[in-house]
C-alpha cells in the first residue's frame, strides 16, 4: 500500500469536572491522506505555517516509524480539516492520531490502537482527547506508570451537542498557564463526585442530573476570563435547561441537551448578549473512532 486516508473525529475533553480525563467524540472530522514518496516532505491543505516538519501529523507519523524501527522515507500529506483549529475541539489530537494511524497502516498495521495511544500520549501529555479520537464515544482515561489506560462508557443515544465556536482562538498552552499548580481538598472532592455523576447522567440520558453534575472547580473558573462573554453565555444556556461546560481548554462552549429546539432558542438571544461572533455547530456523538476511509 502506498497511500492511505485516515478520518479522525473531533473530540470534546473534560466534560466539566473530568479535567484531563473525560472525552467524547463528536460528528465533525479531519481527514488526512499520507502517500509515501522517495524523499522529502510535502504538506498541503493547510496554512503555510503548518507545512513544516513540526506539523503534528508528521511528528506522530515519524514517531510511529521510529518505534517500529522503520526508515522514514519521503511522504506527501494532505490535510482536509473540518475541526476548527485552537478552539477546544481536539484539532491537534486529530492530527496526532491521523499521523500515528497513517504510518502504522502504511507499514503493515503492526501496532495496536493501545500502542498508537501510548506513542501519541507521550507527545500530547494527557489522553483525554486522544482516547475518544481513537475509540469513539465517551471515554475516561488515567495515566498509570506513564502509560494511558482508557475505558469506554455507555452513552444514551439521544444527546445532542451544540458547540458554540467563537471567532477568536485560545491556545491550550495559554489556557493551561492560568491554572494553579496546587488544588485544595474540597475542590478535588467536588470534582471526583461530580465527575462520577456526569458519567452516570450521560449513560442514563438524565438531563437534570447532567445539568447539576456538570460543574467544575479545577479549571473552568480560572479560564473563563480568557473567553469574552463566557458568563453571559453560561447564564443564557442555563435558562434553557441544557447542561453547559467549556469544551476542552476552550474557547468553544458546549451545550448538551435532548431539546431539538435548543439552537433555535439560543439563536434569538446569543447575538444580542455577545460582541464576538459565535458559530453554532449542532453535533452528534460519534461512536466510531479514527478509521481508514481510503487505501490504495
Ligand atoms: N484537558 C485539556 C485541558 C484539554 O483542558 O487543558 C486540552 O488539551
Amino acid at each position: 500500500m502506498k497511500r492511505v486516508t485516515i478520518r479522525v473525529p473531533a473530540t470534546t475533553a473534560n466534560l466539566g469536572p473530568g479535567f484531563d480525563a473525560f472525552g467524547c467524540a463528536l460528528s465533525l472530522y479531519t481527514d488526512v491522506t499520507f502517500e509515501e514518496t522517495e524523499y522529502g516532505l510535502e504538506i498541503t491543505g493547510c496554512d503555510e505555517a503548518y507545512t513544516g516538519p513540526d506539523n503534528l501529523a508528521y511528528v506522530s507519523y515519524c514517531a510511529v516509524l521510529a518505534s517500529l524501527s522503520e526508515e522514514v522515507r519521503g511522504v506527501r500529506i494532505h490535510i482536509d480539516a473540518h475541526i476548527p483549529i485552537c478552539r477546544g475541539l481536539g484539532s491537534s489530537a486529530a492530527l496526532l492520531v491521523a499521523g500515528a494511524m497513517g504510518a502504522n497502516v502504511l507499514r503493515g498495521s503492526k501496532l495496536s490502537t493501545q500502542g498508537l495511544l501510548n506513542i501519541t500520549n507521550a507527545m500530547e501529555g494527557h489522553p483525554d482527547n486522544l482516547a475518544p479520537a481513537f475509540y469513539g464515544g465517551l471515554t475516561a482515561s488515567m495515566v498509570d506508570n506513564g502509560l494511558p489506560v482508557c475505558v469506554s462508557f455507555p452513552l444514551h443515544p439521544d444527546w445532542e451537542f451544540l458547540a458554540l465556536v467563537p471567532d477568536f482562538d485560545l491556545s491550550t498552552a495559554k489556557a493551561r498557564s492560568v491554572l494553579p499548580q496546587q488544588v485544595n481538598r474540597a475542590d478535588a472532592i467536588y470534582n471526583i463526585a461530580h465527575g462520577a455523576l456526569v458519567l452516570k447522567a450521560l449513560e442514563l440520558g438524565d438531563e437534570k442530573l447532567l445539568r447539576n453534575a456538570m460543574q467544575d472547580k479545577l479549571h473552568q473558573n480560572y479560564r473563563k476570563h480568557l473567553i469574552r462573554d463566557y458568563e453571559k453565555i453560561e447564564a443564557l444556556v442555563r435558562t434553557t435547561g441544557a447542561a453547559f461546560c467549556l469544551s476542552g481548554a476552550g474557547p468553544t462552549l458546549l451545550c448538551i441537551t435532548q431539546d431539538e429546539r435548543l439552537e433555535e432558542k439560543l439563536a434569538k438571544k446569543l447575538d444580542s448578549i455577545t460582541e464576538a461572533n459565535w458559530e453554532m455547530l449542532p453535533l452528534h456523538i460519534e461512536f466510531q473512532g479514527a478509521r481508514v476511509i481510503k487505501a490504495e
